[in-house]
């Protein structure tokens, strides 16, 4: 496996398992030495490193359009918020899962900037969009839905698997706390990848967790510590099988109404079983090999809109079926990093 070297100059930050981030801390203290956070788009603007060129993003928005998050132009109404992190240093620069290897500095950059806007762009007509400060060390941070797991204003912050994204977790950490947040996380051991790995259902009190890959059982008791004092959620584990399908969100995706959106093949008999056992098949919508190497099952789901790297006919047939409208915006570049619409998301609702 490749090493991370070269993707840019090293950021100063705490070891994510020292002792200011202890296991179950209600308010962990997070200790970083770096410049203070961005808050928000034009706090990006304002304090882009030196060395850094503007996302396009950036550079094509309209001034009034991104210069204070109160004035955008997402009505008042619109429920959902996402955090998202713009794609200034994202890159395939190491191999932690099939979808890299192959593709090491193999990014079309300008592309996939072009590819970010447009799936920021469609989200941002339905719902609010929050933006962090992307880091030069971590060209995965851009895939935000891995940042940990939301509860109301509860945060669990994850715990990589691969020791190329661990330096993620205290800038996640540290935008969570500067925005009100409980922040707290698990075990140094413990892996587990957020909301990569851990979706709650759109219909049912579940919390659908998955192992296997990145995040390991054992995420499921201190998880369950936290979210259970909050809320009377079940928490079901899965075990996906598919090393092709290594996050549960590349091949599982609850729907807004209760319906279930998954790739059957990924899950191993014992798990298909629990879903089937929970989510009744006239709710199930089952996305065939095609779709769900196109990244189908990581989408980005607003109300009745399904926002998709790319679907067959008869995926946008299936989906219409159930009252749901499909949106296709390119994603190929986040594809050579294993990611796609869900991944660059995190629903911060
Ligand atoms: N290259 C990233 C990784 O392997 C992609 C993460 C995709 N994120 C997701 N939620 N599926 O970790």
């Amino acid at each position: 496996m490749d090493g991370c070297s070269g993707v840019g100059a090293p950021v100063e930050h705490d070891d994510p398992g020292s002792e200011h981030r202890e296991y179950g801390a209600r308010q962990p203290t997070v200790a970083l030495t770096r410049r203070a956070p961005a808050s928000g788009f034009a706090a990006l603007l304002e304090r882009r490193p030196r060395h850094a060129t503007l996302p396009a993003v950036a550079q094509r928005a309209p001034s009034q359009h991104f210069a204070n998050p109160r004035h955008h132009r997402t009505p008042p109404s619109m429920s959902r918020t996402f955090l998202m992190c713009p794609p200034e240093y994202f890159d395939v620069a190491y191999v932690i899962n099939p979808w890299m290897q192959g593709n090491m500095r193999n990014i079309d950059n300008r592309l996939a900037k072009k590819q970010w806007r447009g799936l920021y762009d469609l989200i941002q007509r339905q719902a609010r969009v929050r933006l962090m400060h992307p880091e030069p060390s971590s060209p995965d941070m851009v895939f935000t839905a891995n940042a940990g797991l939301v509860l109301e204003k509860n945060f669990i912050v994850s715990r990589f698997r691969h020791l190329e994204r661990q330096s993620e977790e205290p800038y996640f950490s540290e935008w969570f706390l500067e925005h009100g947040y409980q922040v707290s996380n698990g075990p140094p051991d413990v892996h587990f990848e957020g909301a990569g790995d851990a979706l709650f259902d759109r219909g049912l009190p579940v919390l659908w967790l998955a192992h296997g890959h990145r995040s390991m059982m054992g995420a499921q008791s201190f998880i369950a510590t936290h979210i259970t004092a909050l809320a009377n959620i079940e928490i079901v584990t899965l075990e996906l099988v598919d090393a092709r399908f290594y996050h549960l969100d590349t091949c599982f995706c609850p729907l807004e109404g209760g319906a279930l959106l998954y790739y059957p093949k990924a899950f191993s008999e014992a798990s298909l079983a629990s879903i089937e056992a929970r989510v009744p098949e006239k709710k199930r919508i089952v996305c065939g090999a095609e779709d769900a190497e196109a990244f189908a099952c990581n989408a980005v789901n607003i109300g009745k809109t399904v926002i998709v790297n790319s679907a067959t006919p008869s995926f946008i047939a299936a989906l219409a079926w159930h009252g749901y409208r499909v949106e296709q915006n390119p994603l190929s570049e986040f594809m050579k990093a294993g990611g796609s619409a869900k991944c660059l998301t995190l629903d911060i609702t």
